[in-house]
C-alpha cells in the first residue's frame, strides 16, 4: 500500500516536470556519433561550443546574438552578409570579424579554423 502511494508520486512528479517541460525548447545535446561526426569534424564542434555557440545557435534557425548557422553552407550566401557561403569568405569572417562580430585569428590557429569549416558544413 505504502508503495504504491510512492509509486503514483512519482507518477505526479513526472507528469509535472513533462508538463512543464512541453513548452521549452531545451534539447537533449547530440553525440558526435549521432549526428555522424568524423574526427576533424567533432573536433571543430568543440571549437563552435568554446567561440560560437554563445553567438549563433547550431541546430535551430532561431536568432542569439547574431544569426543561426544551421545550414550555412546549404545555401549560396549567407543571410546576414549575403557574401557567397563558401570556406574562403566564412573562414575569413571567423579569422578577421566582422562588424560586431569579434575575429578568432588570434585565438585560433589555422587548422583549428580548417576544422571548424569542416563542423560548419555538417551543420
Ligand atoms: C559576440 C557574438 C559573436 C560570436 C562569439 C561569433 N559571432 Fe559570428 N557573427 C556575429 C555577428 C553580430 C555577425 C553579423 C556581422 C555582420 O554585421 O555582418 C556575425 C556573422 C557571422 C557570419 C556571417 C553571417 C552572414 O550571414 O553574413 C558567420 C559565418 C559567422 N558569424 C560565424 C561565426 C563563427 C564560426 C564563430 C565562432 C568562431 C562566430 N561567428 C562567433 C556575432 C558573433
Amino acid at each position: 500500500m505504502r508503495s504504491a502511494f510512492r509509486n503514483w508520486r512519482v507518477l505526479v512528479i513526472v507528469a509535472v516536470a513533462l508538463i512543464m517541460c512541453s513548452g521549452c525548447d531545451v534539447q537533449r545535446r547530440k553525440s558526435d556519433a549521432e549526428l555522424g561526426l568524423n574526427t576533424q569534424q567533432a573536433g571543430g564542434r568543440r571549437l563552435y561550443d568554446q567561440y560560437c555557440d554563445r553567438c549563433h545557435e547550431p541546430y535551430s534557425s532561431r536568432d542569439k546574438k547574431a544569426r543561426s548557422l544551421q545550414g550555412v553552407f546549404k545555401k549560396q550566401f549567407l543571410p546576414e552578409s549575403g557574401m557567397p557561403a563558401n570556406d574562403e569568405r566564412v573562414g575569413e569572417i571567423i579569422v578577421t570579424g566582422r562588424n560586431m562580430m569579434p575575429a578568432f585569428g588570434q585565438a585560433m590557429s589555422q587548422q583549428q579554423v580548417q576544422d571548424l569549416l569542416a563542423y560548419l558544413h555538417t551543420l
